[in-house]
């Protein structure tokens, strides 16, 4: 059964009295008495501010915000990347969901990154002009500010074109992710032009001017959806990325549309949570672990029963993951099943309450790095629009390669597909069929922007780190609708287990040396990072304290912008 088909499936279950994901209106009584923005650029931030203050609202502040984050944070995210807006209507309650993942340029084959005895060559699908799958993100500003908007395009985009003209200021964050990439980088002269200065990274704290992609966005500011897939800029595009051995076509920007897609939407704890529907798989993961988790007395669990269970969960949703899911476009998926409770009561059934259950004796296909890239960004404005937005280029500065005359990175988003089954992709992640190769498809992704409409809160959450996005904001969220402030929800410690590889990994500090060794004892083999990960961004409304927070991870506290400023603040 196609996810089309969910709703109807779902609404049967709702009349068991058991799980809803009927979409219900909720309509805030009066607005929020602050807006609240968090991103992981204080520039990005303070340019959602200016369009709010200009009479726009959250959906026009989420189009310069992501226009600003192209620019000053070119590492994660981009006019050469995708990227999903989740987006909730104050006035009339609807939620929706743009869609605007790359997709496989039309000349993509199922083998194109196999060498001749059938191996994945990884390099290929992540370093240079052949990794990139068609953009996404420039076609999702333009239906955003058309459909939801208040202001022209061109009012919305102008923030990001003075931060391309007049200069941004270079961040910690850009410099360290720079580290990652220097050598490829410095093979694209575009790229090493533009990010490089004598083949390093520019010092902290400079001012970086970038008239390429400030005439890209001016482009689209005229001419729209044409302004970036027709003219000038899909001809850079196109010319760039031939000239140095990619795929792409004009026919391929001439297809690409965004889809506006309806959004994944469940009940947990009488609350109203919408998430990404596929071509994300982190909804329909989402959902399963509330689902098997639900099922448990978690609230009178000592704390090592509950991460037991919690890890357990986590396997089973990724292992469903990597056999089931791809693009709804392409694929037909069993999403009434994975979405159903009866389904979830079998996998918390599977749970063996003391001993791990390994990964490879569950029925299926038989090192993954720190996640810093890509980008999330939260709003909420004083109407009570919600916009919860994940953009990427996959890897720190995607593919490290700029076509000439562009000014932005494309994007190495098709090592999200399954090269081959069961062969893992750069965060470890496997897959089948469902997410293979295919001309004009979308890979799957795990970027979850998730939106909480409680009584008594609301919330938008998410945050990059590849896999590690989905058990993120499931932490997160778990922690809001527990009535955590955004700030202890960015803040705490995290643990991710991913069912292959078959390890507990875990964030300094989220895991005492006891714990720990009493997980072990149980099976799991730990796997504790040097390192900690993600860069989550929240903005939570307390209507019953009549607040509202923007939380931006602390891990990155220097360079992110977590704000929230009254009424009389932003139309003073
Ligand atoms: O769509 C996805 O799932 C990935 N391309 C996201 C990549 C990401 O989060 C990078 N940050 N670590």
């Amino acid at each position: 059964m196609t996810l089309t088909n969910h709703v109807r499936v779902t609404a049967r279950l709702a009349l068991l009295g058991i799980i809803f994901f009927v979409p219900t209106t909720l309509l805030a009584d009066s607005g929020p008495p602050a807006a609240g923005i968090a991103s992981a650029n204080k520039q990005a931030t303070a340019v959602g501010f200016e369009i709010l203050q200009q009479g726009g609202n959250a959906f026009d502040a989420a189009v310069a915000v992501s226009a600003a984050l192209s620019v000053v944070e070119p590492e994660s995210s981009g006019l050469g990347g995708g990227g999903f807006f989740l987006l909730h209507r104050a006035n009339d309650g609807k939620s929706t969901f743009i869609d605007a993942r790359e997709k496989a340029p039309l000349a993509a084959t199922r083998e194109m990154y196999l060498d001749a005895s059938g191996n994945p060559q990884r390099g290929k699908s992540v370093n240079g002009a052949l990794a990139a799958a068609i953009p996404g993100l420039p076609a999702g500003l333009v239906m955003v500010a058309e459909r939801y908007g208040k202001l022209p395009l061109k009012q919305s985009l102008a923030p990001a074109i003075r931060l391309a003209r007049n200069g941004y200021v270079w961040s910690a964050k850009n410099a360290s992710m720079i580290g990652f990439r220097k050598d490829q980088l410095a093979t694209s002269p575009a790229a090493a032009k533009l990010f490089l200065r004598d083949a390093q990274a520019p010092a902290v704290g400079q001012r970086m001017r970038n008239p390429d992609i400030a005439r890209v966005l001016e482009r689209m500011a005229k001419q729209g959806h044409r302004g970036y897939y027709e003219g000038a800029t899909a001809d850079a595009l196109v010319n760039g990325v031939s000239a140095a051995g990619g795929l792409w076509t004009l026919e391929d920007f001439k297809q690409y549309q965004a889809v506006e897609r309806e959004p994944l939407h469940f009940r947990y704890l009488d609350q109203d949570i919408y998430t990404a529907p596929p071509p994300s798989s982190g909804g329909i993961a989402l959902v399963g672990l509330f689902n098997i988790l639900g099922g448990f007395p978690l609230a009178s669990f000592e704390r090592v029963p509950r991460l037991h269970v919690e890890i357990e969960a986590m396997r089973r949703v990724y292992r469903d993951r990597s056999i089931y899911l791809g693009d709804p476009d392409f694929v037909t998926m069993p999403i009434d099943m994975l979405l159903s409770p009866y389904y979830a009561a079998g996998l918390r059934a599977s749970i063996h309450t003391k001993m791990a259950t390994p990964s490879d004796s569950l029925p299926g296909i038989s090192a993954t790095p720190e996640g810093n890239d890509t980008s999330h960004f939260s709003i909420i404005d004083t109407e009570g629009n919600v916009a919860a937005v994940t953009q990427s280029v996959n890897l720190p500065f995607g593919a490290a390669f700029v076509a000439p005359g562009t000014g932005f990175v494309i994007n190495n988003e098709m090592d999200d597909f399954s090269l081959k089954p069961g062969v893992p992709n750069a965060y470890g992640l496997i897959g089948e069929d469902a997410n293979a190769i295919a001309p004009g498809k979308r890979p799957l992704s795990s970027m979850t922007p998730t939106i909480l409409l409680g009584k008594d809160r609301v919330a938008a959450i998410g945050g990059p780190g590849g896999s590690r996005i989905i058990t993120m904001v499931f932490q997160g969220l778990s922690m809001l609708l527990d009535g955590k402030t955004a700030l202890e929800a960015v803040s705490a410690p995290r643990i991710h287990h991913q069912y292959q590889p078959d390890n507990v990994s875990s964030e300094p500090g989220a895991l005492s040396e006891a714990e720990i060794a009493a997980l072990n004892a149980r099976g799991y083999t730990m796997a504790p990072a040097e390192r900690p990960w993600g860069n989550m961004q929240v903005v939570l409304w307390d209507k019953r304290k009549g607040t509202v927070e923007a939380a931006s991870d602390p891990r990155w506290k220097a360079v992110g912008g977590g704000e929230s400023r009254d009424k009389d603040m932003i139309f003073r």
